[in-house]
């Protein structure tokens, strides 16, 4: 009974959110302030994360940036009640968490959208939705994996030891 249980309210959701994105692997926590650098190099009024996992890039991102409107959407659900008590403990103005797919977001609506997706989904399902509904001016942020083979102007943030940040503007 408790085993059914488990499964269905953690396993099951982690499962379909691994296979629609990615499994839940967090930002590398030393890079937070390197994503807000990358961030930070354009005016942003709107930034999604994309999968946020437990939005520790959300509330960073929203912690040193008040001016930005800070969505994070995530799928899994174990993964938004983490993210969504985070946030009632140390509430942001200007930081929403949202609990559904990605996929449903229209990416119009943002400036930057920050995702760390495996590449497979990332080459399959996100590039061709950013190239569909992205604006001219939106960047789609990557952790670790590079959108070479996308149209547009590929940006990549190196730094030794470090995961790469890639930076994909139409
Ligand atoms: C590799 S983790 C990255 C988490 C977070 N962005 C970070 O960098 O710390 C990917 C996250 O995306 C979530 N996810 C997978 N598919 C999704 C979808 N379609 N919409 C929203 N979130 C999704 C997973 O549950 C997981 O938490």
């Amino acid at each position: 009974m408790w085993w059914s249980i488990f499964m269905l309210c953690i396993l099951v959701p982690l499962a379909l959110a691994g296979g629609s994105l990615a499994p839940w692997v967090p930002t590398v926590s030393s890079d937070l302030r390197r994503v807000q650098d990358v961030v930070s190099t354009k005016k942003t009024r709107r930034f999604l994360e994309f999968g946020c996992g437990d939005a520790r890039v959300s509330h960073y991102i929203a912690k040193h940036n008040p001016d930005i409107k800070v969505t994070g959407i995530e799928l899994a659900l174990p993964m938004f009640v983490i993210a969504k008590i985070k946030s009632l403990i140390w509430p942001l103005p200007n930081l929403t968490i949202e609990f559904w797919s990605g996929f449903k977001k229209n990416f119009w609506d943002f400036d930057s959208i920050y995702l760390f997706a495996m590449p497979d989904s990332l080459k399959k399902k996100v590039l061709p939705k950013f190239e569909r509904e992205a604006q001219k001016w939106t960047r789609l942020i990557s952790y670790v994996f590079s959108m070479s083979d996308a149209p547009g102007t590929l940006k990549s943030y190196e730094e030794r030891d470090k995961k790469t940040i890639h930076v994909l503007t139409r």
